[in-house]
């Protein structure tokens, strides 16, 4: 039976040194800098999801907040990385959160994980599940690849002006925003739209962003930080400001 799309993706995150490598390193600048503003002081319940090797996992823990990671690969949280870390770890799939509604205060999808879920269809069910577990005040944070960056980044070389931009365009028509890249040895296929794209799905599946961080153009990873659209909502109403 040929593989599944998300079966190939999962091969190449199994297989991938540079994920496992990444698992040590500890938050990314950007990453640590948007915790730093919009993560509250423990006690929080936080859900890491496509949490890999832990790399942001275990230093949320060490923090003090009580933490559980997800990840649809077994492989990754069997891994010698989590021994004595002390985390929950649940292997499950981010369209089907195994949890009741609201049990979380903070929920992130790190590193373009939530890319790597396929179809389109799964990935906004994804992002509705992410809301039905996230408490009313709760944040959802996660970075996703940006297209209008892309597009442009194989013209710098004009001799593959021409294979890149049919490829684009092929994979483009053939599958919306998911596109094909070269993973370490099979091709990887991946999501990205550009924040606009992106702000309007998360509207559509009940969340308003509150912060777009990067730039449309120059980078090629975007940082979004969402809240549930009912929340906006009653604080309008109330008349209250964002804590
Ligand atoms: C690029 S890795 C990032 C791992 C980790 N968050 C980090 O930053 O090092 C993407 C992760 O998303 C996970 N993933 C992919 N599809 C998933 C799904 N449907 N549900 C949950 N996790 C998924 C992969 O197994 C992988 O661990």
């Amino acid at each position: 039976m040929p593989e599944s799309i998300d079966q190939i993706n999962l091969k190449y995150s199994e297989r991938s040194a540079l994920i496992e490598e990444f698992g040590d390193i500890g938050f990314f600048k950007e990453e640590e800098a948007i915790l730093k503003r919009f993560l509250t002081p423990p006690p929080l319940t936080i859900l890491d999801l496509g949490c890999g090797y832990g790399r942001t996992t275990i230093p949320l823990k060490k923090m003090g907040y009580d933490v559980i990671g997800l990840d649809v690969s077994g492989h990754m949280l069997r891994h010698r990385k989590w021994k004595g870390s002390d985390v929950s770890l649940i292997q499950a799939s981010g369209p089907f959160l195994p949890f009741p509604d609201g049990l979380f205060d903070f929920i992130l999808f790190s590193f373009h994980g939530i890319d790597y879920i396929f179809p389109e269809k799964m990935r906004s069910q994804c992002v509705r599940e992410i809301r039905r577990v996230l408490r009313q005040d709760g944040l959802f944070v996660y970075n996703s690849q940006n297209d209008c960056f892309i597009l442009p980044r194989p013209t710098l070389k004009p001799r593959n002006i021409l294979s890149a931009l049919t490829r684009w365009v092929h994979w483009r028509k053939l599958t919306g925003h998911y596109w094909i890249t070269k993973g370490v040895s099979w091709p990887l296929i991946l999501y990205a739209a550009p924040p606009s794209a992106q702000v309007v799905d998360l509207w559509k599946a009940g969340f308003r962003t509150i912060e777009v961080v990067g730039n449309q153009f120059l980078n090629y990873s975007i940082y979004y930080i969402c809240e549930r659209s009912d929340t906006c909502a009653r604080r309008v109403r109330n008349g209250e400001k964002r804590i």
